[in-house]
């Protein structure tokens, strides 16, 4: 096995992305001799290897080249590109795709007893957290004067353990910030995983095997978000229905059988559909709307 040519891509051993980081990468056709204790997944049908590690360290192994892709959080792509322009640094990485899952957000919040109501009452105070450098920018932006104290875990006890006044932690199904007795004063940054790529230069093999995989990717995600519509409109309504179909260019319409002022009207979603679009829809006069799951897709 020539490793030197081979593509490796770092992604989650365990938590929040390691689900769906494997599984998009079994989506994109790819093969592996798994081992779940093993660290490294062998590809067996094309030469991509899977490291899998612990998410903090997966934007520095993809900086320092040791792989060359990488699957992660916004949250801790954010937190190191911050880390090394404070340093005055090169991220060394670069972002190539957000993906669809992964969603959660980072957020100040506060005990529930401490009597802040508003970030203009920040001044002064001690915030824990494992994003200093997200909170140090943020709190610039708001120019506002607290004090961040880095933590690398159990944020959400440092307030009870009279570490910090608040936290500014990460954020998902909000169970463990209700399960502290702490409330949501605001959000710092929204985010979900996300692909990243090193900025060193790799040979030909690899920067093709890359290109194979992330359009792959791409496929992916897009046939995943993208929905099949199908409808009847009022004639008199279909250019404000058709603007309302997202993420569609021209959709297909046809004539319903002894109907003349309506159509049915049948299109590609690109973007989600959500339960609001087909609120609006039906306010603008859509009936017997439809959505169906896209199964593959080829432009
Ligand atoms: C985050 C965060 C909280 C929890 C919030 O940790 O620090 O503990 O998730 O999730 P919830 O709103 O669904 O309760 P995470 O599991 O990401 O660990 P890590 O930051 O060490 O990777
Ligand atoms: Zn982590």
């Amino acid at each position: 096995m020539n490793t030197e040519s081979r593509l490796r891509v770092a992604v989650q051993k365990s938590g929040r992305l390691a689900d769906n980081s494997r599984d998009l990468m079994v989506r994109c056709g790819l093969r592996f001799s798994r081992d779940d204790d093993r660290l490294i997944w062998a590809g067996e049908n094309l030469a991509i290897d899977l490291l899998l590690v612990r998410d903090d360290d997966i934007p520095g192994l993809v900086e320092e080249g040791t792989c060359e892709l990488g699957i992660v959080g916004g949250n801790v792509v954010e937190e190191r590109r911050l880390e090394r322009v404070y340093q005055g640094l090169d991220p060394g990485f670069e972002d190539v795709m957000k993906l669809d899952f992964g969603a959660c957000h980072l957020a100040v919040a506060v005990p529930r007893d401490a009597g802040i109501v508003d970030a203009g009452q920040l001044d002064g105070t001690r915030i824990a957290t494992s994003y200093p450098h997200i909170l140090r920018s943020w709190l610039e932006r708001r120019s506002l004067k607290a004090q961040p104290v880095t933590m690398s875990g159990s944020v959400e006890l440092a307030p009870r353990l009279g570490k910090a006044d608040l936290i500014c932690d990460l954020v998902s199904t909000g169970a463990t910030l209700a399960a502290n007795d702490l409330d949501e004063l605001e959000t710092v940054l929204d985010s979900r995983a996300m692909l990243i790529r090193t900025t060193r230069d790799m040979c030909d093999a690899r920067r093709d095997l890359m290109h194979r995989l992330t359009q792959r990717m791409e496929g992916v995600v897009q046939v995943r978000e993208s929905k099949y519509v199908m409808l009847h409109a009022p004639r008199a309504a279909l250019a404000e229905i058709t603007n309302l179909l997202p993420g569609t260019e021209a959709p297909t319409v046809v004539s319903l059988e002894g109907c003349d002022d309506k159509v049915a009207v049948h299109a590609v979603c690109n973007e989600y559909v959500f339960w609001e679009t087909l609120e609006a829809l039906k306010s603008a006069g859509a009936s017997s709307m439809l959505v169906l799951p896209v199964e593959k897709m080829l432009a």
